[in-house]
């Protein structure tokens, strides 16, 4: 495993294609969910600098705040609200260029501009989501939800 992210300046898809292998080298021969999850984060939040980034998990059929980086954040979201619970009921990434547009976008801060959620789906049920805030409007696109998703797709359920 490497000990220290390397880091790159460049467009947004140079920065996922040199992030995503280091990720990978990060997380095999790694079981622990919480362990892989935490340095998912990190790395992340190491490369891109956004505000929020992290998981939530479904516990009990709530999704429960996981691993992140950033300020602290709301512990416990319901099915169907905010992005995250909406994500989570869809199945589906959503991505949010304007939160305050958001019918129940949850505010944990109020610096939160935007937003992209991705679903984890394991055997056809989703088991919690990795959430992105960004404290600029309208900062994530496709671009990010191909990545994110690839990432996601790194991590083992077991
Ligand atoms: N804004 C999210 C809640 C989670 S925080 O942003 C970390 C939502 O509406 O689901």
């Amino acid at each position: 495993m490497a000990e220290d992210l390397k880091l790159i300046n460049g467009s947004k898809t140079a920065q996922y294609e040199s992030l995503i292998p280091q990720i990978k080298a990060l997380v095999e021969g790694e079981t622990d969910l919480v362990a892989n999850l935490a340095n998912i984060a990190a790395a992340l939040k190491e490369q891109f600098g956004w505000f929020w980034v992290g998981f939530y998990l479904v516990k009990d059929e709530v999704l429960v705040l996981g691993p992140f980086q950033g300020p602290v954040a709301c512990t416990r979201i319901t099915k169907n609200r905010g992005v995250c619970g909406s994500s989570w009921s869809a199945a589906k990434t959503l991505i949010v260029p304007d939160v305050a547009a958001f019918p129940g976008h949850i505010a944990c801060s109020s610096l939160s501009k935007s937003e992209i959620v991705v679903p984890i789906i394991v055997n056809e049920i989703v088991v919690g989501v990795l959430d992105v805030d960004s404290e600029e409007l309208n900062h994530f696109d496709t671009v990010d939800q191909q990545y994110l998703e690839a990432i996601i797709g790194l991590i083992s359920f077991n």
